[in-house]
């Protein structure tokens, strides 16, 4: 190490360490989970031709910029602006950095815990005990898919099987006497509901089930569907049963920041750099074989084309800023990750390389696991929720009992998604240890151990936001979860990602620039440069004049 403050903080033990460290870091829930979600939400093709441009032009700048303050400084974000930056307003940058990364990792963590309350499911093969689902509850189930199937729009997924369901066995009604009347009923019974007399609608309500059910039992391929059916509903159901109970959500977190502060403790070498040894190219084996296995889906062509080919009128502005926010979710940037991790690495490594190796991963398996979303998804025919949430957490053990060896793959699958968590989760509390550690002289243990129960307890009440405390929301109408979120994504992140944009743009001097990114082309420097002086700050500027307006506006 050539920086004196870098000594006895630790340090990368090779290269490769720190790009799988750092890949590690990028590649988590967000991939898995949020991506597909808003690459199906956002028109597909096109939406991922503006994220792979947001990826390109603000991501892939900032995060050079970000890891070049780490290595410059050779500390944490805090130290990194108090040693670099002329003014005292830069060190608050450091500040908002770290304190996002105590909060981000406590609701993070809740989540990451699910992947093991799944794993869990998944060893004891809870995922096949559909037989549970009654045919009462499958009526019940169809009716509500039926008042809930929007008449004017036919949305190929979301009036997906159980939509498609209801509606067949509307449609099974042969009678266009009955359906006339049977619609006109419904339409009565609504109106009556909504006038406040529920009787009426209660009334009809146990009739619509029975024809709905009557239907059902009554079209082709019975045992087929219904079996579907309990499947479907079965999982469901579990997840539901999950998230109410706070002890299991609860008891999962504290494990998963506990697993994290194991490898935290270990340092940088021996802790955070071995664990992502093992476990990213574990990730991307699993990740490769679920791969071709959804690929093997009969409507795997078609499923690709429904999620890759470009719809430009689902692009709204919308979608734009939400490709550009979620690229600073993504890749770890905008509160310090990349910069502590940054600050691990040696000088003779190329931060542009390694930059490049680090969002091409992340981008490679935010598409990999779209494919493997979609092409299942749409294989079985499941409907794609409202919420991410669902097709990660519900379709995919839904539609991998229908699989053979179904069970493996869940399990895969799970374990897949808690290793990428975790790989993130290290990262989140590397940075609120190493600002004790440096700034506050704390041992590694120490601030470890202190600042790891504080986050878990922080923690808890975003585990309680899904069920004892889903009622409770004192912050802005929203749950404590949702709050800190949205709070931290939408706005922190992006503002952190603004400031090193600025900094490293504007403030940090020529001479060390160059010096960082010594043997890069000038071509290649001049590139670099311009995106982060001027499209970087212009596009997350023009985010939050967007998000200004709107919460005016709303
Ligand atoms: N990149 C992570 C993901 O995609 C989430 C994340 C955001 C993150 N910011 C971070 C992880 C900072 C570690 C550090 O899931």
């Amino acid at each position: 190490m050539s920086d004196k403050t870098t000594k006895g903080r630790g340090s990368w033990g090779s290269r490769i360490g720190f790009m799988l460290a750092a890949s590690g870091s990028a590649i988590g829930l967000g991939n898995l989970w949020k991506f597909p979600y808003i690459t199906y939400k956002f028109g597909a093709g096109a939406f991922v031709l503006v994220y792979l441009f947001c990826i390109a032009l603000v991501g892939l700048p900032i995060m050079i910029a970000e890891t070049m303050i780490g290595r410059r400084a050779g500390l944490n974000p805090v130290g990194a602006f108090k040693k670099l930056a002329p003014s005292k307003l830069w060190v608050a940058v450091g500040g908002l950095g770290v304190v996002c990364g105590f909060v981000l990792l406590s609701y993070y963590s809740v989540v990451a815990g699910w992947a093991i309350e799944y794993t869990v499911k998944s060893v004891r093969h809870d995922f096949s005990n559909h037989e549970k689902i009654t045919d009462k509850e499958i009526g019940a189930h169809l009716f509500s898919e039926y008042t809930k199937t929007p008449k004017s729009k036919f949305d190929p997924i979301r009036a997906g099987y159980g939509n498609e369901l209801a509606t067949i066995s509307f449609y099974d009604l042969k009678d266009d006497k009955k359906k006339k009347a049977f619609r006109a009923g419904l339409a009565k019974a609504w109106a009556a509901f909504e006038k406040g007399k529920p009787e009426a609608f209660a009334k009809l309500k146990t009739n619509t089930i029975g024809s709905l059910l009557d239907a059902f039992q009554r079209g082709d391929g019975y045992a087929e569907r219904k079996l579907r059916m309990q499947r479907t509903l079965w999982v469901a159901s579990l997840f539901g049963q999950f998230v109410k109970n706070p002890a299991k959500v609860i008891g999962w977190h504290l494990l998963f920041m506990t697993l994290t502060m194991l490898i935290v403790v270990g340092g940088v070498s021996a802790g955070i750099e071995r664990a992502s040894k093992i476990l990213m190219p574990t990730l991307f084996v699993m990740l490769i074989y679920l791969v071709i296995r959804a690929l093997g889906f009969q409507s795997a062509g078609e499923s690709l084309a429904m999620v890759f080919r470009p719809n430009f009128h689902a692009l709204t502005g919308e979608a734009v800023l939400e490709a550009l926010g979620h690229s600073f979710f993504t890749l770890s940037l905008g509160m310090g990750a990349m910069l502590t991790y940054g600050s691990y690495l040696s000088k003779d490594a190329s931060l542009t390389r390694a930059s490049l190796v680090i969002t091409a991963l992340d981008t490679l398996i935010a598409l990999m696991a779209t494919i493997i979303i979609f092409c299942a998804i749409h294989a079985f025919k499941m409907p794609v929720s409202d919420g991410g949430v669902s097709n990660l957490f519900r379709a995919i053990p839904a539609m991998f009992q229908e699989t053979p060896g179904g069970n493996w793959l869940t399990l895969m699958f799970y374990l897949l998604v808690a290793f990428a968590a975790l790989t993130s989760t290290i990262s989140l509390l590397e940075v609120v240890v190493s600002y004790f550690i440096d700034e506050r002289g704390w041992s590694r243990k120490k601030a470890t151990l202190l600042m790891g129960t504080a986050i878990a307890v922080l923690g808890i009440p975003s585990a309680l936001s899904l069920n004892a405390w889903s009622n409770f929301k004192p912050l802005f109408g929203k749950t404590v979860f949702d709050f800190f979120d949205y709070t931290v994504s939408n706005w922190f992140l992006p503002l952190g990602g603004l400031f090193v944009a600025l900094f490293v743009g504007w403030v940090l001097p020529e001479k060390d620039k160059r010096d960082e990114l010594e043997g890069l082309n000038k071509l290649a420097f001049s590139a670099w440069h311009f995106a982060i002086r001027f499209v970087a700050p212009t596009a997350v500027g023009g985010v939050f004049v967007w998000l200004i307006y709107k919460s005016i506006v709303d």
